[in-house]
């Protein structure tokens, strides 16, 4: 037996919270977790540098198998020399599995046993995508982690039919795993599924379990549901799943949400929300989000947060970015995107260092007072 590509070292439990610090052992390193994870869709953080990236800390980005297939095709990436050759990134690579981005961006599906028909979002071309295939391209583009192909069931969609699809899902997931050719270059997580009942949560936690993937996804969740609902479905689905494996709650990328993740367990967090609202301008701040294009920052020469010590705000002021954003200016938007990433970032530095402490429940109360959470 072979040693799995993905291993998971618990350090230490808070006393007060589920919340755990622990390192995610990779084949390009080994990270601090809890972390948070940026978005890099097409092989790239829009707009950002691997250098800048690795310089604000970040250790593993989230690449797309359905882009990657439809644009350029995974065997380019492939003879390129996998995706961290060829998008220059030496750190952690997760790929998602195609599976959430079919049911969100293609148009016309069928669903059956053996996988999705769709369209192509790009040309309209028929295409299909199954377990095999999701897996297939995922060896091709080479990332360290990658997810098996699930569905990812609306969150009000019938108890009947969430069901069906937890069933299908483990049934996919099982075979993702035969087909899955290089578990010792790259680990493949099952994603729990189950909306928001607890039976199926269990349902699908416990067949996904007994398969012994080396990392659990928690998908179907922030896609549309309030944030008690979420965090209520954490609280049942987190303890369901071994101790000694990472635990990746899928799209979720708002501070509030994050702390209130890693309280509950979590390990691992993705989400395209601190580089897609910093491209129109709303930047994230220890005092809450502020839109800067807004006239009241005309005249405002500080930097966007006080508190924080990136490039942007070490350089820049209020002004400036405002005015890049009125002019249209690229530049702007890349300040944005490298503030908002490092202070999520930062923030997972400071909720470890709050776990270290067992001080994770006074932290999150001061960070959603300064926030403006507790004000809602
Ligand atoms: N990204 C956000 N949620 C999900 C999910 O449920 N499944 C997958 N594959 N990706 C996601
Ligand atoms: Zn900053």
């Amino acid at each position: 037996m072979t040693e799995p590509a993905i291993k998971y070292r618990l350090l230490k439990k808070e006393k007060h919270t589920g919340a755990r610090l622990g390192e995610i052992i990779t084949p390009h390193g080994t990270f601090p977790t809890p972390m948070f994870m940026p978005v890099g869709t097409q092989a790239t953080v829009k707009s950002l540098a691997p250098e800048e990236l690795e310089e604000m800390g970040a250790n593993i980005v989230l690449s797309n198998t359905y882009h990657l297939w439809l644009r350029p095709g995974e065997e380019i990436v492939e003879q390129a020399g996998g995706l961290h050759r060829f998008m220059n990134w030496n750190k952690g690579i997760l790929t998602d599995s195609g599976g959430f981005q079919v049911f969100s961006l293609a148009k016309i599906r069928d669903i059956t046993e053996k996988g999705v028909h769709f369209r192509s979002h790009l040309s309209g071309e028929k295409l299909f995508l199954s377990p095999e295939k999701a897996i297939h391209i995922q060896n091709s583009l080479g990332a360290d982690i990658m997810m098996s192909f699930d569905e990812c069931p609306p969150f009000f969609e019938s108890y009947d039919y969430i069901k069906k699809s937890v069933e299908r899902t483990s049934r996919w997931a099982e075979r993702g795993l035969k087909a899955h050719l290089n578990p010792e270059r790259q680990g493949l997580f099952g994603i729990v599924q189950g909306g928001g009942h607890q039976d199926l949560r269990q349902l699908s936690a416990r067949q996904l379990v007994a398969m012994d993937f080396p990392g659990y996804s928690i998908g179907g969740l922030s896609v549309g549901e309030s944030k008690t609902e979420m965090n209520h479905v954490l609280d049942f689905t987190t303890p369901l799943l071994p101790e000694n494996k990472p635990r990746y709650l899928m799209g979720v990328g708002s501070a509030d949400a994050l702390i209130d993740g890693v309280i509950r367990g979590v390990d691992m967090f993705d989400c395209v929300l601190p580089t897609r609202i910093a491209r129109n301008g709303t930047c994230m701040t220890s005092h809450g989000r502020i839109v800067i294009k807004n006239a009241t920052y005309a005249r405002d020469f500080s930097p966007l947060d006080d508190r924080c010590n990136c490039y942007t705000c070490r350089n820049f002021t209020r002004a400036y970015l405002r005015h890049l954003f009125k002019a249209d200016e690229t530049f702007g938007l890349r300040l944005a995107s490298y503030h908002n990433l490092y202070f999520l970032l930062h923030l997972m530095q400071n909720v470890r260092q709050a776990i270290k402490d067992d001080h994770l429940l006074e932290f999150r109360e001061a960070f959603f007072e300064e926030y403006g959470f507790n004000k809602k």
